[in-house]
């Protein structure tokens, strides 16, 4: 049951404001910046270039439909009714759970399995609502009409990076103001330091261990006083603001007491192991529970409950969940960091490979960045994998297949991969941890 503010869109965040519209801007942002600053390298002249943000707006909005259709689409065709509105407990009945819909026209439904996997929303500054003109969520950050002069963001994790690069192609002076003294603390140490420096090349500012004071926005823009890592008192003036400090489950209008749903701390609810809530017949999946707040979590976890519902096992192995982050250089990675390897106490050897050495890179024109591997000192099984350069996104899926296998880095040193490709980056980042590359 979806209820979207500003029209009616099955798919939730991922589809309507996330992920979806995300990767649209950043793909056409991309472009733009191909245009000005690379084409030049290839012998092709592009002049006078422009962009219309409503026409790339648009089309953003075009594939974000063609993908709530689909779902629409797949809803009939697996003969799934679909209530548009939102949905909350009513209270308990013999057998089940009476939902109510409030969408255009109220409804009651009876349901004798619910999955509630109402996801999240932005976290937003304390004091400092979001009136999604001048002070941005995900959502708003995806609606800027024009190409702001000088654009601020606060929080350097996913969104931030991701929204921070688009704007940054389309020509806005970006700051980012991260909290935390370290840069993208989840991500390798060794990964995050080379993606910190292309994005310092970049232009794309990022104030690390930032303390935020006073925000005042403004329709003609925002003021934001806060003391960078030196301890000195700044203020940063910005057109716009875009609120990236995590995101919070989204269970307030769910009315789960009305039923006893148990909540934790953070508003998230409680589930065990295989997505079972402290109520009968009554699971959760996604933003909504523990775990990393990514759509293909939840999707495994979807596709799993449903499994279990019909009484076969369902399996989620969350050791091997991919993290992406759609920048450019892309960051991916896969299983555990070299500072938890060592946090674990765990004996391992590393291997890496330049994309610099990678004959496809070459052509590509995109050299930036590595493949990292980390395998058990004893008995070589992968424990993880980290990239940070060109088609992360893609490449870090060989990586999955191969721990989920549990491979040894020499099961990947020993397969043949296509030349010239990207994945013999892989390949030899394998071989390297034994030291035995071929081209580097
Ligand atoms: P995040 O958790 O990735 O990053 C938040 C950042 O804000 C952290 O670096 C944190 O230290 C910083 N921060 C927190 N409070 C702060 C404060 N008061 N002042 C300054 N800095 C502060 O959260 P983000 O980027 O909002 O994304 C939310 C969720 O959405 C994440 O769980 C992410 O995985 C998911 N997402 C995933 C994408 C993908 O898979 N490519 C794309 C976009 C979002």
């Amino acid at each position: 049951m979806e209820k979207r503010r500003w029209r009616p869109g099955a798919g939730g965040t991922c589809t309507n404001v996330g992920c979806i519209p995300s990767k649209a801007l950043l793909q056409s942002s991309e472009h733009f910046e191909h245009a000005k600053h690379h084409f030049a390298d290839h012998g092709i002249t592009a002049t006078d270039v422009q962009i219309d943000v409503a026409r790339m707006l648009g089309r953003k909005d075009t594939v974000v439909k063609q993908n709530n259709d689909g779902i629409l689409y797949l809803f009939k065709k697996n003969k799934i009714s679909f209530f548009h509105g939102r949905g909350s407990f009513l209270k308990s009945v013999e057998g089940g759970y009476e939902i109510q819909v409030a969408g255009k026209t109220e409804e009651v439904l009876v349901a004798r399995q619910v999955v509630v996997a109402t996801g999240s929303n932005a976290r937003a500054l304390p004091g400092v609502p979001f009136d999604e003109e001048t002070v941005l969520s995900n959502d708003g950050a995806l609606r800027i009409g024009s190409t702001p002069k000088k654009l601020a963001l606060i929080g350097s994790g996913v969104i931030g990076l991701e929204m921070g690069s688009v704007w940054r192609r389309l020509g806005a002076e970006v700051t980012i103001l991260e909290g935390l003294p370290t840069f993208l603390g989840a991500v390798d140490e060794q990964i995050a330091k080379e993606a910190k420096k292309a994005f310092d090349k970049q232009g794309l500012k990022i104030e690390l261990g930032a303390k935020v004071g006073e925000v005042k926005a403004g329709k003609k823009g925002v003021s934001i006083a806060y003391t960078n890592a030196k301890g000195e008192a700044l203020t940063l003036e910005a057109d716009k603001l875009i609120v990236s400090i995590g995101r919070v489950p989204n269970t307030s209008g769910l009315n789960a007491q009305a039923v006893g749903l148990q909540l934790d701390e953070r508003g998230a609810i409680v589930v065990d192991a295989d997505c079972k809530t402290s109520l009968p017949g009554v699971w959760a999946v996604g933003d909504v529970v523990r775990g990393p707040m990514l759509a293909h979590k939840a999707e495994e976890e979807g596709v799993a409950v449903a499994e279990r519902m019909a009484g076969q096992h369902g399996h989620v192995n969350f050791n091997t969940i991919p993290w992406v982050i759609y920048t450019s250089p892309e960051i991916a990675w896969v299983g555990r960091t070299e500072q938890q390897l060592k946090a674990d106490g765990v004996a391992y050897k590393a291997g890496t490979f330049p994309f610099l050495a990678n004959g496809r890179a070459r052509a590509l024109g995109d050299t930036t960045g590595m493949v990292k591997f980390l395998a058990d000192a004893k008995t070589d099984e992968i424990l993880g994998v980290h990239i940070v350069g060109p088609m992360a996104s893609e490449l870090i899926a060989e990586a999955v297949v191969a721990m989920e296998f549990r491979a040894s880095s020499e099961d990947i040193a020993r397969i043949c991969h296509a030349h010239p490709s990207l994945s013999e980056a892989t390949k030899e980042a394998a071989l390297a941890v034994d030291k035995r590359t071929l081209n580097f």
